[in-house]
């Protein structure tokens, strides 16, 4: 590197009022600050969305309304209704069997709701 590259290159002497940036320092400093920001932004979206959805118990059911509610009269159910509790049925609020793979993947024990009239 030459002489004059290096009185180029040099950092510009502090003002009375601070230190002050060169067109060469700031050519450098906003796409490095530009990065970080959209870095930082990108790490706490992720970090968020991790820590938010990892407790949730229902996640792909009504997911517009504030609360899940089903009710059912006792005379419309018949002889036998089989209700989801694993909320992973494509069916839900009735069981479609989703649970084994639930249980399978996870190790879970979780099954559903089985209302039946008595045999008489
Ligand atoms: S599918 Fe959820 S309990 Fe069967």
């Amino acid at each position: 590197m030459s002489a004059s590259a290096l009185s180029s290159t040099a950092l510009p002497a502090a003002s009375s009022s601070g230190f002050r940036l060169s067109k060469e320092h700031l050519v450098v400093a906003v796409p490095v600050a530009v990065i970080s920001a959209i870095g930082g932004f990108l790490v706490s979206q992720y970090l968020n969305r991790r820590c938010c959805t990892k407790g949730l118990v229902n996640t792909s059911i009504s997911k517009d309304s504030p609360k899940v509610v089903h009710s059912f009269d006792m005379e419309d159910i018949g002889s036998k209704a089989v209700y989801c509790r694993c909320w992973k049925s494509k069916k839900f609020p009735y069981c479609d069997g989703s649970h084994s793979k639930h249980n399978d993947e996870t190790g879970d024990n979780v099954g559903p709701l089985i209302i039946k009239k008595k045999d008489t």
